[in-house]
């Protein structure tokens, strides 16, 4: 189904039970009142998206900005600015919370001072039964909460705002789902790069990592079915994108739950044939669920960046046990070996936690070990929070502060000499770049991206950005290189 054009719906008709069409429906309505504020102020409203935590919720604030778009908001430059402000909210960890309510408390203060703002939050946050309690309570000049799962009701829920704002009245507008079956396609987006994109091929978890709260946050595993995933990717292709970045919270899991089930290496080699499409990037891949075909898949593609985001948590298999992450370190390293016996080149990146419950000096020296022994060009590294419902919160062992400093920094430094090392190798040689920007610091140079996901800085132009280009790696700086276009290569 093609989007909708907003100036052939009937608002004088009951708003359709049927999605897409009800939320065009209410863009519509909400549309009107987008007007009538430009012909009284001489400029439209502006919202101002501040989004917090991962990929998945940068690609659902993309949603919200194509929503609001279509409505006739135009994007604020800054928060002070703004009419509307959303905070698109993370969870996963305690102080991604704190950063939520630390913004919230100036603009209590803007709203006791009077100001005209209408301020919604959305996100994994908004999950947490307890918060939305809290926000009840300290925040209540917040207009709108929503979840994770209904993103796509955003012009509904705007259209109730507005009318009890016709009616000079206000009460918090709540609507969380606990979980959904429902995937609605072809609503707008709003892409911030025009030549490449994430694309959604699933919703949720079913891991229950014990850390963890993003399955209690976002629900049970949803597939999208492959030929909607084909056919958005064909449409950006032919907007111009050149990069597609699939997400999910555990890809390898694809299109198990789907009546016709395909795997996610089936998804891969679909996505490969599309025409104009040059570079496929995906995350994340739970090292339990990286299948031999998957591996076959990746290093038989030309499009399939030589880049794979495994997170190993930990390298002591000892916790994973514990962690519920369903492999050891031995595996782990056998998978790497795998994966570098059949793409000598590929960079892999990981996430670990420091601290879990119960983290002896014994298993963390297990992970540095790891950390050497696979060579990872980065990994995000993180101090164990606790996250209350998770079956980790529950553990008695919580690892001192100090111990968990002390070893973080330890970790980080043992990250850092394997990611020089990692990108030292590739000094010197020819790449295939995908230039992103006008360096901010030299607008001489412009930065682009290695399919590895590395950045290289290089004298180059505005018209450039966007384009793939072949560039020397004259000299690695760390993590990142400095070099110049070859042109005829
Ligand atoms: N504490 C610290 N890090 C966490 N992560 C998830 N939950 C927690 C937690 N409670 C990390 C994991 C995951 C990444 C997205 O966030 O490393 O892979
Ligand atoms: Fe969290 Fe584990 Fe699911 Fe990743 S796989 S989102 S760490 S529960």
């Amino acid at each position: 189904m093609d989007k909708i054009n907003l100036d052939t719906i009937d608002l004088s008709q009951n708003p359709p039970a049927e999605e897409p069409g009800r939320q065009y429906y209410f863009m519509a309505k909400c549309r009107k009142y987008t007007e009538t504020f430009e012909k009284k102020n001489g400029h439209r409203p502006a919202f101002f998206i501040q989004t917090f935590g991962c990929q998945m919720n940068a690609r659902d604030s993309e949603k919200i900005r194509g929503i609001l778009t279509v409505i006739g908001f135009e994007e604020a430059v800054s928060e002070e600015t703004a009419d509307f402000i959303l905070y698109n909210t993370c969870t996963v960890r305690e102080n991604a919370n704190l950063k939520v309510y630390g913004r919230l408390g100036k603009l209590k203060h803007r709203k006791e001072q009077g100001q005209e703002l209408m301020v919604a939050l959305c996100g994994c946050m908004m999950q947490e039964p307890e918060v939305v309690e809290k926000l009840k309570t300290s925040y209540r000049f917040i207009d709108i909460i929503f979840g994770t799962h209904n993103i796509f009701k955003l012009a509904e829920l705007l259209d109730s705002c507005l009318a009890q704002k016709e009616l000079s009245k206000h009460e918090m507008i709540i609507d969380i789902w606990k979980d959904t079956d429902l995937i609605v396609e072809d609503l707008p987006d709003s892409r911030k790069y025009p030549f490449k994109s994430g694309v959604n091929i699933m919703f949720g978890c079913n891991n229950f990592c014990s850390y963890c709260i993003v399955p209690y946050v976002r629900g049970r595993e949803r597939s999208r079915q492959p030929e909607d995933i084909i056919r958005e990717i064909r449409r950006q292709v032919k907007d111009g994108v050149k990069e597609v970045m699939l997400l999910g919270q555990n890809v390898n899991s694809y299109g198990k739950n789907l009546e016709q089930p395909i795997t996610f290496a089936g998804l891969l080699r679909q996505v490969e044939k599309i025409e104009g499409l040059e570079r496929i990037r995906f995350m994340t891949s739970h090292p339990k669920d990286l299948s031999d075909e998957l591996i076959e898949v990746m290093a038989n593609s030309k499009k399939i960046c030589r880049h794979l985001h495994l997170p190993v948590q930990s390298g002591s298999s000892r916790l994973l046990k514990i962690m519920n992450r369903h492999y050891t370190k031995e595996q782990y390293l056998q998978l790497v070996e795998k994966l570098r016996n059949a793409m000598p080149d590929i960079a892999l990146t990981s996430d670990i936690i420091v601290g879990f419950p119960g983290e002896t000096e014994e298993d963390f020296e297990e992970t540095l070990d790891l950390v050497r022994r696979v060579g990872y060009s980065s990994a995000f590294t993180f101090i164990y929070s606790k996250r209350t419902g998770t079956p980790a919160a529950a553990m008695k062992e919580q690892v001192p502060e100090d111990v968990v400093k002390e070893r973080f920094d330890r970790l980080l430094n043992a990250v850092q000499e394997q990611a020089s090392a990692f990108a030292k190798k590739a000094e010197g040689t020819i790449r295939e770049v995908l230039v992103e920007e006008v360096n901010s610091h030299d607008p001489s140079l412009v930065t682009g991206r290695l399919g590895n996901n590395m950045l290289v800085h290089f004298p180059g132009c505005a018209a450039e950005v966007g384009k793939l280009v072949t560039v020397k790696l004259e000299e690695c700086k760390g993590f990142y290189y400095y070099g110049h276009e070859l042109t005829g290569v």
